[in-house]
This record gives structure tokens, sequence and C-alpha cells, in this order.
């Protein structure tokens, strides 16, 4: 058996035959009608009014916090456990970026104490949902109504999960989506934002083409930067998307088998995940020992790798609090191998190692 990657793309002949027929098609890279088709898919399965794809999900994180006037004098609120991009668009916009701690139950913002950090000069609530968790996005999307602030979704990792039925991304004003390496959907780069508000897509559509309505237009409506997307990554991402659901129904068998396979190892704790609803990305565990699971698993062709760190205290931020539930899942949590072309033999292997290491017969 060849190594185990934590993640790896895949692709396939349908991609490389959309690459090739594009470029024999004389198409000009850069964004354009394949881009449009690539948006329109991705509204269309989300169920969003509008759907904007730009050059990555950090920068669709910037462009949504810029579309809504975030800057210099406001904070975000954002989760101690996520990727750093999250915080870093805000810091981008100039605005401070505030970390709440995460509840136990979902690894989302805990509402309550997002509760206790909002003030005058909170102007959004990021939520991000991890993995394809929406938390208590309900109750946390009411806060932010009563407190007349901004909803934003980081659901970078969220492509084919939902909350009460409703596409994640849609539940706040704009749901930013990722298309980096790992996720579920990729073109080795990318992002996109979603609202159903036609005035913000507007704006976000100005401000990823450097305020102006189109090229070569030179009248600048707003200040904006060139975030767009490429022809050329479009048409890999629309050969992606038709794979979406198998994909989705694939990830959501992969988790079942892990729970399955792991249920007896008292060492290894999932989260509660609802399969009806969320698509899980990475195979994430919450384990003990597990800088030594990591090395171990190494050692048998096996790649797995540790959750984000809690992010107050990285040397990025340096910020002090009371983070607990942030501060126990960074130091147990674990993403299992997790990529679609995993195979059963592959993920009977991967446990059967992970219960040698815990000693269990
Ligand atoms: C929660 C979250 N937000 C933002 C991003 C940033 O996306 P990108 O890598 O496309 O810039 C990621 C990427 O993994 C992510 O997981």
């Amino acid at each position: 058996m060849s190594f185990i990657n934590q993640i790896e793309p895949v692709y396939g002949k349908e991609e490389i035959k959309a690459v090739m027929d594009y470029l024999k098609s004389g198409g000009w890279l850069t964004e354009f009608k394949k881009t449009r088709e690539f948006e329109d898919m991705i509204a269309k399965f989300t169920g969003a009014k509008h759907c904007s794809v730009v050059t990555n999900g950090t920068v669709s994180l910037f462009i949504a916090l810029k579309a809504l006037d975030v800057g210099p004098g406001d904070e975000v609120i954002v989760p101690d456990i996520t990727m750093a991009a999250s915080p870093n668009a805000v810091i981008l916009t100039g605005a401070k970026p505030v970390f709440v701690d995460i509840e136990e139950e979902s690894l989302c913002l805990d509402v309550a104490k997002v509760a206790q950090a909002i003030n005058k000069k909170t102007k959004a609530v990021m939520h991000v949902s991890l993995n394809g968790r929406a938390g208590e996005l309900l109750k946390l999307k009411k806060l932010c109504q009563k407190k007349k602030i901004y909803l934003i979704e980081d659901a970078a990792q969220s492509l084919g999960s939902f909350y009460q039925g409703k596409h994640l991304g849609r539940h706040g004003i704009i749901g930013s989506f990722s298309f980096s390496m790992p996720k579920i959907i990729t073109m080795g780069q990318g992002g996109c934002l979603i609202t159903d508000s036609q005035k913000l897509d507007d704006k976000i559509k100005l401000i990823k083409d450097f305020g102006r309505k189109s090229g070569g237009v030179d009248f600048y409506e707003t200040v904006g930067w060139n975030f767009k997307f490429t022809d050329l990554q479009a048409v890999i991402g629309i050969a992606q998307m038709k794979k979406l659901k198998a994909r989705m129904a694939k990830k959501k068998r992969i988790f079942k088998l892990y729970r399955h396979l792991l249920a007896g190892v008292k060492e290894v704790k999932f989260i509660e995940t609802d399969l009806r609803q969320t698509t899980p990305w990475f195979m994430d565990i919450l384990v003990n020992r597990r800088e030594k699971l990591i090395a171990y698993l190494k050692t048998q062709g096996i790649g797995s790798r540790s959750i984000y760190p809690s992010l107050h205290n990285q040397p990025a931020y340096n910020k002090k609090g009371s983070y607990p539930v942030a501060e126990r899942t960074a130091n147990k949590g674990l993403w299992l191998p997790s990529s679609v072309n995993l195979t059963e033999k592959e993920i009977k292997y991967i446990c059967q190692q992970i219960k040698q290491f815990y000693s269990i017969p």
C-alpha cells in the first residue's frame, strides 16, 4: 500500500478534457463566460441569488468585509479555532479581530460568549462552519439581528453542507467559500462569495475588478483591486461541480466508516455530526497522546494532521483571555486521511493502526 496522504486533490479525465478543450477553443484564459457558468452552478447549487468567484477564500472574506464597509475602528468577532485566514482578512481591512471561544459540541462559536464580547465597536461576527458543522447558527443570527451587526459566514470548508435545510453561507448576509487544494472541489486556488442582496453583489463585483463595472471601462466607482478568477480554472471548477454530489456522499461514507470502526476506542472521540446536513470535509477526531499517534501513523504510511491551534495565543496575535474549549480542542484535535479517493481497505487499515497504537486487540 502506498503512503496515504491526509488529503490530496482528486481530478480525472473530465478535468483534463475540459482544460484541453478550452485551450483548443482559443479562450482568453482570464475570467469570462466559463467563470460566469461556474458562478451560476454554485448559485444554483447553494440556492443563492448571486455568486462571485474570486482568487481565493482569504480574498473572498476580505471582499465580504469591504463590501460591508468594515474598516479601522471596527471589531469583528471570529472563533478562536479557525484557519488564520478568518482573522487575517479582518486585519487586512484595518479592523480588529476579537477571538471568542468555541463550543464543544460543534467547534463553532459559543453564542453566549459572543454575546459577552459584543460592544459598540463590533461591526460583524464571522461565523466559521468548521468542517461543515453549523453550531448554534440560528441563535447567532438572532443575536446579530438584535444587536444590529452583520453576520458573515466563513463557509470555506462547507460546500455541500446545510443548516436547517438551507445551504451554509446563506444564513448570513454574505457567505464565503474556498476552492484551495484540500477542499471538496478544487482548482488549486479559488474562492467565492454568495449573497441574496443585489446591492452587495454589485459592490463585490466592483471590488474584485479595480472598482470598475467592467474591463476597459476606466471609471472607478469605488476603490477596488484585482481579485479576478480565470476561465482556465473555471473549466476545472465546472467539471468538479458535476462531481460534487457524488463526493458529498463519499465523504459521508468515509466519516461513517471511521466512526463505526473506531467506536470502541475510548481514546478517540468524535464530534457530534448530523450527516443529513453536514458533509465532513476533514475527518476530525479528538484523541489522547496526539503527537505520538501522528508520529506512529507516519511510520505506518499514514498521513494525519493536528487541527488548528487556538489562535489568540499564537505569536501573530498574542492575546490574553480564557479559551478553555479552543485550547482543549487544539491540543486533542486530529485530522485523519480524508481524500475522496480513499478506499474502504485504506480506512480499515488506518483504523487498525489506530487501535494498534492504543493497544486494542
Ligand atoms: C475556515 C477557512 N477560512 C478561510 C480559508 C482560506 O481560504 P483560501 O486558502 O482559499 O485562501 C480557509 C482555507 O482552508 C478555511 O479553512
